[in-house]
């Protein structure tokens, strides 16, 4: 099994100097979680990882010979496969819709998004690139795991060319709530959705951002969930919580690290006199860089005893200059590290040490072990692995780290000083507090910390979901093997062509036809009364509708010569030519004390409505708001179990309605009715929901039986759709058409 790993950048970047290329450790935190689980997988001894890794190198090259060599180097140093990308590309893609569209707008900025329709058909052509990159190298054993925001459309495009290999997709930033995603036009958002929705699973930091993709799944492609578990027209697909780790050895265990050593004795040297705060970021406006300079200020006027014990070490790794934003902010933090220095410093103490530059590993590791304080306040976070990080480089336990509840990280580093980014007063306080927390409460803190990040680490993330992804193809393929194939479908029309009685049970919503609005739009069309038709006219077939429908529209309908119809899920018969029948005399008399209340969940939830029939009611509410609705369902179904429990009813939740009708009949007695003759050598059901695996159920063993959707079933069979439904059964009545006239069989002609 070889993985393939997909993101925008390559954990290189690769710069040009004099003709030369060279290699640079990206940055930023996708990179650095990914990177950290490939090299602990290396170290391991007993598993082999197979990868390769594919992106865009950071660099623009025309030259072919030029990136024919990148490519070779790429692939035998660093198993990577570069996707190179045009400048101009490059600007609307990575500059354009993923950091001036999504990024702002996914860290709840959006005053600074902007909506440009050329930069968004960059961004699809530009995961359609990634996409035939990646159909050059796959081989049928991949898995593909998916990184970040840029690529959201391509797992949907990968599993349409390639649906037999499982393709993960993780979010490294926080998934915004519905209210904000739904700020993108309305197309753009369903694309995206779609596009990760095409993925087997979809993982997210954090509990609150699955929710909130659940969620956007749900009012904007419609589809429920259940416990994560979406099944979409064709396919599962499973969304989950997976909080990123980082690897805890790497960063708890240096005392052999020389480098790390030689940066200790450096800060020894200049910095022994000092309490030290951390400060370190990627320079983005949503760290809240500002925010803390600002704190930091208000806490040196506020608390002068601290004046010439202190210094904010101020790391900014430089990042996405190309966007005016990331500019701008720059230029503020420059300002303000002026001002404060200015206001507060002397000739021998400057209160904010500042450095705009990445760190390699050994100095960030000398840093953490020095600080006294990690003061990191994002205003917005996916996830922020420098704060596990700090707090797992501290080995004798102290140190006190001061976290934003907007960080992702947050809902794991509990016992960290909790702040809210955008109170300043919060941020000063916390500073006290940190200053004067007693080294014991720091250890009984931090080793809490500690052991939770030693259990969740980045190998234990990655194999979680790498794990589940395997898992829901399974699932997967548990269904596809039902899937009704052409091997089977050639055996049924062999055994329908030769068999002498033939009865055929059929379901309507969601069977024969789609799910309308409202029911009575779900009209059957021309097509499918003439496949019906051409199946009655044929004496041998008996051909059975059954419906939860009411009686006078199924006979309207469905005025056919020899059809036989089900009304009200089995309690209304009408057998071939006949009159209507009733099974048995019913009570209804329980309608009126049901109807008041189904009235109440009417005016409750706009657009849904009541459909009466003569021995059950229901509450359809496709029209409705998706999410208030289903809600509002649920509470239904509790309130009705209790209001029927002395009544012989039975309550039932549907395609987006809930009814209520009498107990003791259902399609699987209505079925009966026809089976227990034993007189067909072809049984064939056909249905699309949960009342129909009441039919599905009393069949004999050798009767074919189809469950329309990707679900679990009693019926030995499944087809996607009522499109697959309608091409089944008018491929089978064609073949007995022909096999007719070879036969030169003739059966009388019924008008139509
Ligand atoms: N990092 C680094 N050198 C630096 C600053 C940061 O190697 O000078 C690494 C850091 O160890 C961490 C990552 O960059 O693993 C930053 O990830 P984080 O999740 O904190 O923030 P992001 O950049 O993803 O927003
Ligand atoms: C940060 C984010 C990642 C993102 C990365 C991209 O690390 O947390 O989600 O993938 O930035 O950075 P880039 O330098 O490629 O824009």
């Amino acid at each position: 099994m070889r993985m393939l790993i997909v993101s925008n950048r390559l954990p290189f970047t690769v710069i040009e100097k004099e003709g030369m290329f060279e290699f640079k450790e990206s940055v930023g935190g996708m990179v650095s979680g990914l990177s950290a689980y490939i090299d602990s997988m290396k170290t391991s001894s007993f598993i082999e990882l197979k990868y390769i890794w594919i992106g865009w190198p950071g660099i623009t090259i025309e030259d072919i010979k030029q990136k024919e060599q990148l490519k070779l180097k790429a692939l035998s140093d660093f198993h990577a496969y570069p996707i190179f990308l045009s400048e101009e590309i490059m600007d609307k893609f990575y500059h354009g819709f993923c950091n001036k569209t999504i990024w702002p707008l996914f860290h709840y900025f959006p005053f600074y998004t902007v909506y440009d329709e050329d930069s968004w058909k960059c961004y699809k052509h530009v995961n359609e690139m990634f996409c035939e990159a990646i159909m050059e190298i796959i081989k049928p054993d991949d898995i593909v795991w998916v990184h970040d925001y840029h690529l959201m459309l391509l797992p949907g495009l990968l599993k349409k060319r390639s649906p037999e290999n499982p393709v993960g997709f993780f979010l490294h930033i926080p998934f915004p709530s519905f209210e904000i995603f739904r700020m993108l036009p309305k197309k753009w958002q369903k694309e995206l959705l779609e596009g990760i929705v095409g993925a087997d699973l979809a993982g997210f930091h954090t509990h609150e951002y699955t929710q909130y993709f659940l969620r956007c799944v749900l009012r904007i492609l419609g589809h429920e969930h259940n416990m994560g578990k979406i099944i979409t027209k064709n396919k599962i697909v499973r969304a989950d919580t997976y909080p990123m780790g980082i690897d805890f050895p790497k960063f708890n265990n240096h005392t052999n690290n020389m480098q790390v050593q030689k940066e200790e004795d450096k800060f020894d040297r200049t910095l022994a006199n000092y309490r030290i705060i951390l400060s370190i970021d990627r320079l983005d406006y949503t760290k809240g860089i500002i925010n803390r300079l600002r704190s930091y200020e208000i806490f040196l006027e506020r608390y002068k005893q601290w004046h010439k014990k202190l210094i904010l070490l101020l790391i900014v790794v430089p990042s996405r200059i190309g966007v005016e934003h990331y500019q701008q902010n720059k230029k503020e933090i420059d300002e303000l590290v002026g001002r404060i220095n200015g206001k507060f410093g002397s000739i021998d103490w400057t209160p904010i040490s500042y450095q705009y530059k990445f760190l390699p590993f050994g100095s960030l590791i000398a840093l953490y072990k020095r600080s006294d304080i990690a003061l990191i306040t994002p205003l917005r976070d996916g996830m922020n692995l420098v704060s596990k990080e700090y707090i797992a480089a501290r080995t004798d336990k102290t140190g006190v780290l001061i976290l934003s509840e907007m960080a992702g990280a947050s809902k794991e580093l509990g016992e960290a000083i909790i702040i809210n980014p955008n109170n300043t007063e919060e941020i000063i306080e916390a500073l006290k507090e940190a200053l004067e927390m007693p080294r014991e409460e720091q250890i009984r803190k931090n080793h809490i910390m500690q052991e939770r990040l030693k259990c969740y680490d980045v190998v234990k993330w990655a194999h979680d979901f790498l794990n589940d992804l395997i898992s829901v193809g399974e699932e997967q393929k548990r269904f596809d093997a039902k899937l009704l194939n052409r091997k089977v479908k050639e055996e049924m029309k062999v055994d329908f062509n030769k068999a002498r009685r033939r009865l055929i049970l059929l379901d309507y919503d969601g069977t024969l036809v789609p799910f309308a609005p409202s029911p009575e739009m779900a009209v059957p069309n021309q097509d499918i009364l003439n496949i019906l038709i051409s199946y009655l006219k044929d004496m041998r077939n008996e051909i059975v509708l059954l419906s939860g429908r009411d009686k006078d529209t199924l006979g309207r309908w469905f005025e056919l010569p020899n059809i036989n119809i089900v009304a009200e899920h089995g309690i209304l018969i009408k057998e071939k030519n006949c009159d209507w029948s009733i099974a048995k005399q019913l009570n209804d008399q329980w309608k009126t004390r049901i109807l008041p209340l189904l009235r109440l969940y009417v005016d409750r939830v706009p657009g849904s409505f009541i459909e009466e029939k003569g021995f059950s009611i229901a509450w359809h509410y496709r029209k409705a708001d998706p999410e208030q609705s289903s809600q509002q369902a649920k509470d239904l179904m509790d309130t009705l179990v209790n209001l029927t429990a002395n009544i012989d009813v039975q309550i039932m939740q549907g395609n987006k309605v809930v009814e209520i009708r009498n107990t003791g009949f259902n399609k699987g007695t209505a079925g009966m009715h026809w089976i227990s003759k034993n007189e067909y050598d072809f049984i064939l059901a056909i249905g699309d929901d949960f009342t129909d695996e009441d039919l599905f159920r009393i069949l004999p063993d050798t009767a074919y039986s189809i469950r329309v959707g990707i679900t679990q079933s009693y019926a030995r069979f499944n087809l996607h759709n009522y499109v697959e439904v309608i091409e089944l059964l008018r491929q089978m009545v064609e073949v007995n058409v022909i096999s007719d006239i070879i036969n030169k069989e003739i059966y009388n002609e019924i008008p139509s």
